[in-house]
């Protein structure tokens, strides 16, 4: 990183969706090593805005960006971006867990083998390490050959962050991770992202605002496709600079 401690950064966002523009002028900073929440209500642009720091947007046709997004001092949305580079250092956590119907192993392996990885002593280790990372190896190192379909939600969802892990990504981009899941199941991964900010950069969209203010450093508001506020967690939630700001996380909205 050069000079700042910005891991990404947008400048001028505008994101359309064919005719329909989606963002709006975002400018925000996501900080090395910490935590980012983006909260807002429904439709607002969160996944939107989330979706650009690893290109999924490209994955949806008739998309279109202007402003720049400075991932490690270079623009990510030029056409000469390795989008697949890209995504190994930008990893994704969906709000439905989506493991592979493989084996717990196999989940692990894929990418790394994908990757060109195949000596068995090495996937091995990446299986136990992953695995160790995102909190899930002891539940599981019994039974690794057995179906990732036969986990729980919560435990399908840490299985999916292991697999994120397993390609060494820099940054964790997580869309609602807990949104599916109960409160014991959501609490293992709050923590487990408070643990992954140590060696990672977490950004996660949430609408559970209690969430964003447990565990995030920083939260940034949208609304209606703007970043109507940004700062540090404690001064969004308990001193924000925006009357709707404001109302919205004192939950008087509408
Ligand atoms: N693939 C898409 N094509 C067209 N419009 C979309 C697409 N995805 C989202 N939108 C629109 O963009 C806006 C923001 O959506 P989204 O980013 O999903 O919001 P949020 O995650 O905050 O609920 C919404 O109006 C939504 O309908
Ligand atoms: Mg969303």
């Amino acid at each position: 990183m050069t000079g700042n401690m910005n891991m990404i950064e947008t400048n001028d966002l505008n994101l359309w969706y064919g005719d329909k523009q989606t963002l709006f002028d975002v400018n925000m900073p996501i900080k090395k090593n910490c935590i980012t929440s983006i909260i807002g209500p429904s439709g607002c642009g969160k996944s939107t805005l989330i979706r650009v720091f690893n290109r999924m947007n490209d994955l949806i046709g008739g998309t279109r960006m202007s402003g720049t997004v400075v991932y490690d001092g270079k623009n990510i949305c030029g056409p000469d971006t390795d989008v697949l580079a890209l995504r190994k250092r930008v990893g994704m956590i969906f709000q439905k867990a989506n493991p592979f119907p493989m084996t717990i192993r196999d989940n692990i392996t894929y990418g790394p083998k994908l990757h060109g990885m195949k000596d068995q002593r090495e996937l091995d280790e990446v299986v136990e390490s992953s695995l160790r990372k995102a909190a899930l190896f002891d539940e599981v190192k019994d039974r690794l050959n057995t179906s990732a379909l036969s986990l729980s939600g919560g435990q399908q969802q840490r299985l999916c962050i292991a697999r994120a892990l397993s390609i060494g990504p820099e940054v964790i981009l997580m869309d609602e991770p807990t949104s599916a899941l109960d409160p014991i199941a959501t609490a293992k991964i709050e923590e487990l992202a408070l643990e992954l900010k140590k060696n990672y950069t977490v950004v996660a969209v949430t609408h559970n605002m209690q969430q964003a203010r447990r565990i995030s450093d920083y939260t940034g508001f949208m609304y209606m496709g703007r970043l109507e506020e940004f700062g540090r967690t404690e001064d969004v939630f308990e001193n924000p600079k925006s009357e709707l700001t404001e109302r919205y996380v004192s939950g008087r909205f509408g």
